[in-house]
């Protein structure tokens, strides 16, 4: 790429962010940042994991989960493996994007 056509992408990039509508591409996949997520999340989580840790995560029989800092791979060994006195949790009962939107529930709160 000629030294124009990079300041040509970067000058086109701050454009579009500047703008609002940077192409998805240009994103990293972040379920962060998606309200669909957080709400998927919320309902998940209420379903799943409100009984032990509290509405919000707030806290109940079980720890306080906010602010959440983990990320989606470790919650996803607790949540499967089970730790201390929380028992696994299947796929069946809890599809892999679910346990993706709780992260993203518990972000937000976070
Ligand atoms: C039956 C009660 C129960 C349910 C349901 C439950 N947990 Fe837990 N969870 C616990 C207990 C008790 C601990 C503490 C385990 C320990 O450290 O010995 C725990 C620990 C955790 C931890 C680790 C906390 C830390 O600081 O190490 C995370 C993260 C977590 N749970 C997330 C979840 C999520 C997300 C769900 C729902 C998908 C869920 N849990 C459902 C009881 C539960």
């Amino acid at each position: 790429m000629s030294r124009y056509a990079v300041w040509g992408t970067l000058a086109a990039l701050a454009w579009l962010a500047a703008n609002g509508s940077v192409p998805l591409s240009a994103v990293p996949p972040s379920a962060a940042a998606q309200p669909k997520a957080i709400t998927a999340g919320q309902g998940a989580f209420d379903r799943v994991c409100k009984q032990c840790h509290g509405p919000e995560g707030r806290g109940g029989d079980a720890p306080r989960l906010v602010p959440f800092s983990r990320e989606y791979e470790e919650l996803l060994a607790v949540v499967r493996e089970g730790k201390g006195e929380m028992p696994p949790i299947s796929a069946r009962s809890l599809p892999d994007e679910a346990v993706a939107q709780i992260v993203a529930y518990l972000k937000s709160l976070s």
